[in-house]
């Protein structure tokens, strides 16, 4: 059934307050509701209406309404709905259920994850706990009485702050927890375990004393102390630079193994994938470190952005996901750097939400319709929505984005809004107009931006023009343009920036130089420019468009090395790079030689060369495009074999070339017997260990040399990984050894197994499907936790296009059984594992026709909603 945005309807009751007492036992679990509820006085028909109440899986035991048992015939459970007849204005509910939380394998609801109970409500679990009205826009004061076996569940967590404590008869307790915040039933959160906890503590800027709680099974204590600083850190950021104090006496979280996603943000309780929050120096890599700062802020950020103000419905998502995921992307330019921080969010914008854009599942920023909303939880709803916010704060500028934000948290503050609120605050504290701008939220598909210039050198002038078109999406076949902020800047020959001024006289903020687009078309003249300049187009990426320029190489290595913006200097040290394979590609299909472009050899041995640089951009330079950014960029039907090819050829090239200079690199950021995670030890260490992936790439025995002895050296998990992952993507014999060497060292934990199995399901060896094949019977494997499947299945098919994408079609039959498998089990991650299927038409006929034949197979399945509305759609396109 399609949900539709247009046909959103006030709820016609509201509930005041809940009192959940929730009964833990062996094999099952009784929850007892006592609801106040009265009709919405904002909705004048509502008064005389049915109560329709929504649950899922549940054995309803007994229901009460105002104190007697309600009648046989004064309700009825239809499917989901239980409607109750002939209610008054204002009742009360009592109402009696059963959940079997042991068998819940979709990690939705309440269900167990290494014996521990935990919730996931979000976005709409909270029906599989008990009968409700299951909507962000009905907000209710919490009380919850947890009640479990005493011994092997010392700990019991709910919202808000607990008030009682006791023990009962038979080994029981129980904890009453008060949340004195209004709040919609996706922020409810209940958890109980035998759990070790780590404190800390908050003073907060008016002064109130928050005690901190990271709760995790005993062998993680050594874990917790960068989630606990990164958490003190958000906390003062926040206040800092939001205004935003946090609100209640207690903030707890929890580490769970099993979670669908990264974490939640629920009211004073998150609840963490224990990846997004464990992370020590020996087990935990540099990568990791940083998602546990910025998931940890994410959810922090929530309490503001998301829980005082929430989202009226589910359309409204990126209110609350687009604002936060911007402001955990500020903070995280603020604990580290700016610019590389940068460089990885327009990556993964480019490569993830580009492709989604341009395919079946294309929706706009705010979705119109869904069939289930679980599948929204997307890129677009998540980046490209922050990216939006992006923009309204570069449009603003800082100040005029923080009065906004401030009108936005007090206008609203215990309301559940719409994307269309938050743009409305914008306007009136800025006084500004965003009619236009708000085509954002609405449509769909990536906006191409084709741009040519001209300099008139008798004239002075430089000129530039933009044009803008969106290709149609699904139910969206026409497109308008839209309000595009580009900053620019134009080099002098000594590579500094001029100074801008248009032909109407307007002279742009030398500190912020933008071009608003507002039209199809547009031109913009520059005067007084004295001589030839390079353009450098889209700085920072202002807009998420995909950007079509042509500069001669020269010019891109020119902006390589001189522009004053760091991410037009990366960008143009990308788009070089993809220009040589290219050329590469080429050869490769003309079986030609391979011939590297010795500007970019050239380029990027002055990098290796330069210490006086940023070595973290060092990095990011001579990072090769992944395979699968270079799929979504460059035309279609997609080259599978010749981008890996080229690639692969690129990497040995330029090591060949190169070799001495990456070596020295190598001694010079040689490792630390201490591990310390700062910008300048990350930066060290991405330089270190991507010159070690192009030497490995040779596979001669110095190389392996070199892999094998900081693989045993290392004193940390980034170095180790990155010896490993070398090692095990070559060709080399010794591999053997090492993968059983790694899984015996680091069995007996979890996250390190994720990563080994990861490293396995990544190789470009062609045996990569039969191990993972074979990984799949592995003691340590398991098909009913989400890591274990993204680091196997999820890492093979998304991260390893040259094998899953075989011409034989195993690697889509092997992803067809899969999902098929997990529609049962868990329909979230197996909707989530068959989005990779709905990318068919850009691939060959021969490989589309495989893939479709695997779709085909799956739809003929009795289907969850998850993965039936993504196999529809597509097959439909
Ligand atoms: N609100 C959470 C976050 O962004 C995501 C939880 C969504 N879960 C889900 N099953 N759809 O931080
Ligand atoms: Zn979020």
């Amino acid at each position: 059934k399609t949900i539709r945005l247009s046909e959103y309807q006030a709820p016609n009751y509201l509930i005041d307050t809940v009192h959940l007492d929730v009964r833990i036992y062996e094999h099952y679990t009784d929850v007892i509701s006592h609801l106040a509820v009265r009709a919405n006085p904002d909705v004048p028909t509502a008064s005389g209406q049915p109560l329709e109440l929504v649950g899922v899986e549940l054995e309803l035991l007994g229901i009460e309404q105002d104190g007697a048992t309600l009648a046989l015939d004064h309700f009825r459970i239809d499917g989901e709905v239980l409607t109750i007849k002939d209610v008054p204005d204002q009742f009360t509910l009592l109402i009696m259920t059963r959940i079997h939380p042991k068998q819940n394998t979709s990690l939705e609801g309440l269900y167990v994850s290494k014996g521990m109970y935990c919730t996931q409500c979000e976005a709409e679990g909270f029906r599989k706990i008990t009968y409700y009205l299951d909507r962000p826009d009905v907000m209710s004061r919490f009380t919850t009485r947890v009640e479990a076996p005493k011994q092997a569940y010392p700990v019991l967590l709910s919202n808000g702050n607990p008030v009682e404590r006791g023990d009962l008869d038979d080994g029981r307790h129980y904890v009453i927890w008060e949340d004195p915040f209004k709040k919609p039933c996706y922020l409810f959160a209940l958890v109980a375990g035998d759990l070790s906890v780590v404190e800390d503590h908050f003073t907060t800027s008016s002064g109130r004393d928050v005690l901190l709680q990271l709760y995790v099974e005993p062998h993680d204590l050594d874990k917790c102390e960068h989630a606990m600083d990164s958490l003190k850190r958000s906390m003062a950021w926040d206040e800092e630079v939001y205004g935003r104090e946090y609100d209640l006496d207690i903030y707890m979280i929890v580490a769970v193994s099993h979670f669908n996603m990264g974490a939640m943000e629920n009211k004073g309780l998150n609840i963490f994938n224990t990846s997004c929050v464990l992370a020590n120096a020996k087990t935990t890599t540099d990568m990791g470190f940083q998602r546990v700062e910025s998931v940890i802020a994410h959810e922090y950020f929530h309490n503001w952005s998301g829980n005082r103000v929430t989202c009226r419905d589910w359309f409204q998502l990126s209110l609350k996901e687009g604002f936060t995921v911007f402001r955990d992307q500020q903070f995280s330019a603020d604990m580290g750097s700016e610019t590389v921080n940068r460089i990885d969010d327009v990556n993964m914008l480019k490569t993830v939400q580009f492709a989604e854009d341009s395919g079946p599942m294309s929706h706009p920023v705010r979705p119109d319709s869904y069939i289930e909303i679980n599948n929204f939880y997307t890129t677009t709803v998540y980046e490209k929505g922050a990216e939006v916010v992006r923009m309204i704060h570069r449009l603003m500028g800082k100040d005029g984005f923080r009065k906004g934000s401030d009108l936005y948290f007090e206008r609203h503050d215990g309301q559940a809004v719409t994307c269309d609120d938050f743009v409305q605050a914008m306007e009136d504290a800025n006084g500004v107009d965003l009619t236009l701008f708000r085509r954002w939220y609405s449509q769909a598909g990536t906006p191409h931006l084709k741009v040519t210039s001209e300099y008139v050198s008798d004239q002075n002038q430089f000129s530039i023009t933009f044009e803008q078109t969106t290709l149609p999406t699904p139910g969206q076949p026409e497109k308008l343009p839209l309000h595009i902020p580009v900053a620019i800047g134009l080099l002098g020959a000594d590579g500094k920036d001029l100074a801008l001024q248009l032909s109407d006289g307007t002279v742009l903020d030398p500190l912020n130089p933008v071009l608003e687009l507002k039209q199809a078309k547009q031109t913009f003249r520059f005067n007084g420019i004295k001589e030839q300049p390079v353009a450098s187009v889209l700085r920072g990426f202002s807009a998420p468009v995909k950007l079509f320029y042509e500069q001669e190489r020269a010019e891109l290595a020119f902006l390589m090395s001189h522009d004053s913006d760091g991410f037009n200097r990366w960008n143009a040290s990308q788009r070089l790079t993809v220009e040589v394979l290219l050329d590469l590609m080429s050869a490769y299909q003309e079986q030609k030689p391979l011939y590297v472009d010795s500007l970019l050899l050239e380029s990027f041995r002055a990098l290796l060369a330069d210490e006086s640089l940023d070595q973290a951009m060092v990095a990011k330079m001579l990072e090769l495009p992944t395979e699968q950014f270079l799929a979504e960029l460059l035309p279609k039907p997609v080259q599978v074999d010749a981008i890996h090819h080229a690639r692969e050829g690129l990497k040995r090239e330029l090591a060949c070339g190169l070799r001495q200079e990456l070596q020295q690199v190598i001694n010079r950021c040689h490792m630390d017997p201490e591990y310390h995670y700062n910008v300048d030890a990350v930066a060290k260490r991405s330089l270190r260990n991507v010159c070690l992936a192009y030497v490995m790439t040779l596979a001669d025995d110095e190389a392996t040399e070199l892999c094998l002895s900081q693989y045993r050296e290392a004193g940390n998990m980034t170095d180790q990984l990155a010896a490993f992952r070398a090692l095990a993507h070559s060709e080399r014999s010794e591999k053997t050894q090492v993968i059983a060497d790694f899984y015996q060292q680091w069995s007996s934990e979890a996250l390190v197994v994720d990563q080994w199995f990861m490293v396995q399901a990544s190789s470009p060896q062609p045996d990569a499907l039969d191990n993972v094949q074979a990984l799949m019977q592995h003691e340590a494997f398991e098909m009913t936790s989400p890591n274990k499947i993204r680091a196997l299945i999820g890492a093979f098919c998304n991260n390893n296009p040259v094998n899953f994408h075989r011409l034989d079609g195993a690697g889509y039959a092997f992803l067809a059984d899969q999902i098929i498998a997990l529609n049962n089990i868990n329909p979230q991650v197996a909707s989530r594992m068959s989005t990779i299927l709905t990318r068919w038409a850009n691939y060959d006929r021969v490989r589309a026709d495989l893939i479709k034949a695997q779709l085909t197979r799956i739809k003929a399945e009795k289907l969850s909603p998850d993965v039936y509305e993504i196999v529809s759609k597509a097959l439909n396109q």
